[in-house]
């Protein structure tokens, strides 16, 4: 039997087993938290000092010793003992080894309950901080990227199929709207997250006179939770968080999955820099887009902590539960891993280059300008529904002939459809089409130097 350390031996004969400490303990994985455990700490002992509960210089001493604290920790030269359970644990122990007694009056009126629920909120601050900002990076590059490429048209696909004519920018620009998603997702996590439980205890609140709003300010928070029991069961927040996360890797992954196939000899649309493939071990000519692949593989672990997360919470009972600390695990990884591939992903969209050559050289195939010759007979007074049988004929009859659309004569075209005239050819061609495109928003060279300058703005002000 291990020696006990816990605050809590007096109660509990003999002290724990050796493998309830290995399991219990959370420290290997909480300790990432220590800084925001020490503000947390030192803004309560403020509290508690200005609410008379403890002197001014027991205060000024529990500050001192957690700021020791903290720089040891910072510095690598904490010793980091499981049999302390956890980092709020930890730090008290080395506080009341450090300054005696006045750190055994740090834990007036506080459970590690409340402790954690407010670390956890003032970490997710900063990680959301961290992760709109590596977003707007991504989303420059993609901005930057699509500037050099406004005039250029490639194929838009729908099904992975041919569809019509669109710039490069555009469907650059299209990655630009979903990161912005996941900024404002995040924004409105921070929103609902950013109250202060810290006063709620274990889940009643307290008998002491503990002034809630002054730790809240102190800590940043907007407001109090006006529930002490809600406050310390509340991980919410946890799950909207890595729902966030995995948006973010969901869009990643599409990115991934789409610069997987264009990079490829069959498409050749990409050239992914040197400095972001990897080769092999056997094949000498290989550039593989790895790293991309890796993005795409990810998505799984951070879906995977969401769907532990969404588990972890169902169907616990009120109040407190010891399964709220295997939050952590999720909250981290889903963090951590949308973090590392957004960094990556805006290093290979910062160096990647389309083969705007290859692109054009085949764009008279599949038919792009389809679309465009029903729009095209709809301005002349044909219905659209019979527009699109008339067009349906002729791709068909291309296809016989071996033809594209733009390499038909009038007469052919005629054939079809009394309503076409000389100046049909306009209309016909990929390159041509998009010049064509009127709606707001379309995929068009007009449109998107419009949103690129739109982009170049509102990312700016970040
Ligand atoms: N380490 C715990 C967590 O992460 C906090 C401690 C609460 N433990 C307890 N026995 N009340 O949730």
């Amino acid at each position: 039997m291990a020696e006990p350390e816990k605050s809590w031996e007096k109660r509990l004969a003999g002290g724990p087993d050796d493998l309830t400490i290995d399991f219990v303990e959370s420290l290997s994985i909480d300790k990432r938290l220590y800084k925001y455990d020490i503000v947390g700490s030192i803004a309560h002992a403020k509290m508690l000092s200005e609410q008379k509960l403890i002197t001014k210089d027991e205060f000024n001493s529990i500050k001192d010793g957690l700021i020791e604290i903290s720089e040891e920790i910072a510095a690598g030269r904490f010793k980091f003992e499981k049999k302390y359970e956890d980092i709020h644990m930890a730090i008290e122990a080395a506080l009341v080894a450090k300054i005696g007694e006045p750190a055994k009056k740090l834990h007036t009126g506080r459970s590690r309950n409340d402790q954690i629920a407010t670390d956890v909120r003032l970490w997710m601050r900063d990680q959301i901080e961290m992760l709109q900002a590596k977003i707007t990076l991504l989303q420059k590059a993609f901005v930057k990227l699509a500037g050099k490429y406004a005039e250029d048209i490639m194929p838009g696909y729908t099904h992975l199929q041919r569809a019509q004519p669109i710039v490069i920018a555009s469907y650059l620009l299209s990655f630009a709207e979903q990161f912005e998603r996941d900024f404002i997702r995040l924004k409105n996590c921070l929103c609902l997250l950013n109250i202060s439980p810290l006063g709620s205890g274990a889940l009643a609140g307290s008998t002491l006179p503990l002034d809630r709003k002054s730790t809240a300010k102190q800590l940043g928070f907007l407001d109090i939770s006006y529930n002490s029991i809600d406050a310390v069961s509340d991980r919410d927040y946890c799950a909207e968080f890595i729902f966030d996360c995995s948006l973010i890797a969901t869009h990643l992954s599409r990115l991934a999955e789409d610069w997987i196939i264009y990079s490829s000899s069959e498409f050749g649309f990409v050239r992914i820099d040197d400095a972001y493939c990897t080769s092999s071990s056997m094949m000498p000519q290989k550039r593989n887009p790895d790293l991309l692949e890796l993005i795409r593989a990810k998505t799984g672990l951070v879906y995977g902590s969401l769907m532990a997360m969404l588990t972890i919470l169902k169907g616990q009972p009120s109040g407190y539960n010891r399964d709220m600390q295997e939050d952590k695990t999720h909250i981290f990884a889903a963090s951590d891993t949308a973090g590392i591939c957004l960094d990556v992903a805006r290093a290979i969209v910062s160096h990647t280059k389309f083969n705007t050559k290859k692109i054009s050289a085949k764009l008279d195939e599949g038919f792009l300008d389809a679309t465009a010759l029903a729009e095209y007979l709809v301005g002349k007074g044909v219905a659209f529904r019979e527009a699109h049988g008339i067009v349906g004929s002729l791709v068909a009859y291309c296809e016989q002939q071996n033809k594209n659309l733009a390499g038909l004569n009038l007469e052919e075209l005629q054939k079809y459809s009394a309503a076409v005239e000389k100046d049909v050819y306009e209309n016909l061609g990929a390159a041509g089409v998009v010049y064509k495109y009127l709606t707001a928003g379309s995929a068009g060279p007009k449109q998107a130097k419009e949103q690129i300058a739109y982009w170049n703005n509102h990312l700016g002000q970040r």
